[in-house]
């Protein structure tokens, strides 16, 4: 495994490539994404090349996530552009793999997650978390890596794979780390590349909703409709909102009443891109990644 930022990324593309990569010892800090990187994902590279011996991100557009009338096709592709913001970023390895690399004949295997997938997402996307997690375990069981480095902005992903990690006991750690927001507080995505300039504008108001929730929490507000009200009254102006949950961050559990600590997520249509947003309250991603 190459440990150096100075010389050009390796590129692997076959998972006997990565064996060969991986050899038997060293840390390996990975993260998984489908491309179309953003400073979100490249934040998740930093701290996977500064916390390890060696870091490999993969870029994979896996088809088994997406629903019949998602985005698949259509999800931006450029791996040119990608492969340079990875070697900026001082990513040693990136692995490229192929459709039939992921799923060869004869593969028929899926990972299926329980109740922490039943609810927001995976209530709006049947299958999703299937995917997610078919796919996550596959990645991981070909790089091994030491640490896996996830954002908060999927939240639910976040714990859905949080979960799979503890139940099936694989030999990794979970590195749950921050949302990174443009200046004026939008969520960065990939998705936000299917925004025309007024719905970008527009979509300011998903984080503007959380922040205004944010603000009373700290000024007391434990109410969680109260929470979810405060939220809704801005937000709404972005867009579709398709949800405002207000639920228990470890369980994704809506909170009825009082919440001691929560997780107040969103998902809205914004012309032909569908967002996700969040903020976690009274609990710490620290804290989170203990579990
Ligand atoms: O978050 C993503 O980009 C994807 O869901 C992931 C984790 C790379 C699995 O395909």
């Amino acid at each position: 495994m190459s440990a150096s930022s100075s010389v050009a990324i390796q590129r692997i593309r076959s998972v006997a490539e990565l064996r060969e990569w991986r050899g038997p010892a060293g840390d390996v800090g990975f993260v998984p994404t489908m491309g179309a990187l953003h400073d979100g994902h490249l934040a998740l590279v930093e701290r996977a090349v500064r916390d390890n011996e060696g870091a490999i991100a993969s870029i994979f557009v896996n088809p088994a996530q997406f629903g019949p009338n998602e985005d698949y096709r259509a999800y931006p592709r450029d791996e040119e552009r990608d492969l340079a913001l990875l070697e900026r970023a001082g990513c040693h390895s990136v692995f490229l793999p192929s459709v039939a690399e992921m799923y060869p004949p004869g593969d028929d295997m899926r990972v299926v997650p329980g109740d922490i997938a039943s609810r927001l997402e995976g209530a709006a996307r049947p299958g999703h978390f299937a995917g997610v997690c078919t796919i996550v375990a596959k990645l991981f069981g070909m790089v091994r890596p030491t640490r896996a480095y996830f954002g908060q902005k999927d939240f639910q992903q976040l714990r859905v794979l949080q979960t799979m990690v503890r139940s099936l006991a694989l030999d990794v750690r979970v590195v749950p780390c921050p949302i990174v927001r443009a200046a004026d507080g939008l969520a960065l995505s990939s998705r936000n590349a299917y925004l025309g300039a007024d719905e970008r504008a527009r979509a300011l108001a998903l984080s503007g909703g959380l922040l205004a929730a944010a603000k009373a929490w700290v000024q007391g507000e434990r109410d969680a409709t109260a929470l979810r009200r405060t939220v809704e009254a801005v937000a709404h102006q972005a867009g579709s909102l398709e949800y405002v949950s207000v639920a228990d961050p470890v369980t994704l559990r809506e909170v009825a009443g009082r919440a001691e600590r929560a997780v107040i997520s969103l998902a809205c249509r914004v012309g032909n891109a569908r967002l996700l947003d969040n903020v976690l309250l009274g609990m710490t991603l620290d804290e989170l990644a203990e579990l």
